[in-house]
């Protein structure tokens, strides 16, 4: 062995892999608190709630009740019968509890299904600017990712045409993410329809993450596994952490056809070996009993999101509504110039906001900064006041 060939260092497939730019934000943000110097912290991607009591109490009960130990890797029988009541209700999907597997949260959740679905060299079609995540996640799995602009299915784009510019004889997935971070777009049942019948005619797997599905202040949240003919060629990803202000307790899902299933369940039983049991009881009740709590903080979000955005384009800058998710993603260039590094550091200098730069969700977001809505009334109100003298 040369010196130059150490073993002691990490297996080479890691460097596929990198760690969000949004770290480096929050470092920065903690570094001006610490300081003493007031932060409007609008650079976040959590729930501004807290998680509901009931499911707390959920959580204590499991643990007063001794579910401690471990659970069956797919999921306890109590959260997987939640959710087949909610897939039907709420998603048009009608399932077996064998065709659920319980995660890690979505992280896991989306890591399972490309590690699932992607063979080296295949390509993975995603709509961008994107979750930073998943740029790594397919290439972690082989896959050569191809990015397709959200701006070319807006305002009446074509989305078909968007695709089909990029489709090629190795495309095999396709990854929708509606309502999307960061942008907050939300695909129309008739997109979703033509999506659909692309991803048939082309033979493709369609990974589906509806991590925002119950965010959504105009239109409808429309699963594309429910849609004829597409639920087995669909992995689609669920998690508690935005809907029910869960981000902490790590719990999602993955709902898909058998063929992928017992991937997904080989790759969950080497990974995590199943999800915290007590975190699994408060779940259930989360999913079961959730819908009142869901019911009374949607409203909370768009008063939220409509000042902010009022507020943004009085000071000049281009942020339209978006229709699901609790981003904005501001077109910054008059104001602030291309560099949306630069354009973070000014507004965090001119105004103490904190955002993240566009950039860091592929090289369609330059120009842009990522706001998050979700927050306290009182630092929405702070931020709109100092947009104001802006
Ligand atoms: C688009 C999208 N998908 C999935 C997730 C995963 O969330 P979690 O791992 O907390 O369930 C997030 C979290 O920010 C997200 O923004």
């Amino acid at each position: 062995m040369t010196s130059t060939t150490s073993r002691i260092a990490p297996a080479q497939r890691t460097e596929l892999l990198g760690f969000s730019d949004i770290v480096k934000i929050r470092n920065r943000v903690m570094d001006m608190t610490a300081r003493g110097q007031r932060v409007i912290r609008l650079e976040g991607g959590e729930p501004f709630a807290g998680t509901p009591d009931f499911v707390k109490q959920a959580m204590k009960d499991a643990l007063d009740a001794n579910q401690t130990r471990y659970a069956p890797s797919s999921g306890t029988p109590e959260l997987l019968g939640a959710i087949r009541t909610k897939l039907a209700a709420k998603n048009g999907l009608n399932v077996d509890t064998k065709n659920i597997i319980v995660t890690s949260g979505g992280a896991h959740g989306l890591f399972c299904a490309f590690q699932a679905t992607v063979n080296p060299g295949d390509e993975v079609l995603f709509f961008a600017p994107y979750w930073t995540p998943i740029a790594d996640q397919i290439r972690y799995s082989g896959g050569i990712g191809v990015r397709v602009p959200w701006s070319e299915t807006r305002n009446g784009g074509d989305v078909i045409a968007a695709l089909q510019k990029r489709l090629t004889d190795r495309t095999r997935v396709l990854y929708v993410n509606s309502p999307s971070n960061p942008t907050g777009d939300l695909l129309t049942r008739e997109q979703l329809q033509a999506i659909a019948d692309f991803a048939i005619a082309n033979d493709l797997v369609v990974i589906a993450d509806e991590a925002y599905e119950d965010l959504v202040y105009e239109g409808e949240h429309v699963s594309i596994a429910s849609l004829p003919q597409m639920f087995e060629r669909t992995l689609t990803i669920y998690t508690l952490s935005k809907s029910y202000a869960m981000t902490g307790w790590r719990v999602g899902y993955v709902v898909a056809d058998e063929p992928f299933m017992v991937a997904l369940r080989k790759l969950v039983l080497n990974s995590v070996n199943g999800v915290s049991t007590p975190s699994q009881f408060a779940a259930a009740q989360a999913i079961g009993n959730g819908a009142d709590a869901l019911k009374a903080i949607v409203p909370e979000y768009r008063k939220r999101r409509d000042l902010l955005v009022d507020a943004l384009n009085g000071a000049g800058f281009r942020c339209p509504s978006p229709a699901g998710a609790f981003y904005l993603f501001v077109d910054v260039r008059d104001r602030l110039g291309e560099d949306s590094w630069k354009a973070m550091e000014a507004l965090l200098e001119r105004t103490s906001i904190a955002s993240v730069p566009g950039s860091v969700f592929g090289p369609e977001g330059e120009g842009h900064l990522r706001m998050s809505f979700s927050t306290q009334m009182e630092t929405i109100e702070q931020a709109v006041e100092a947009l104001r003298q802006l």
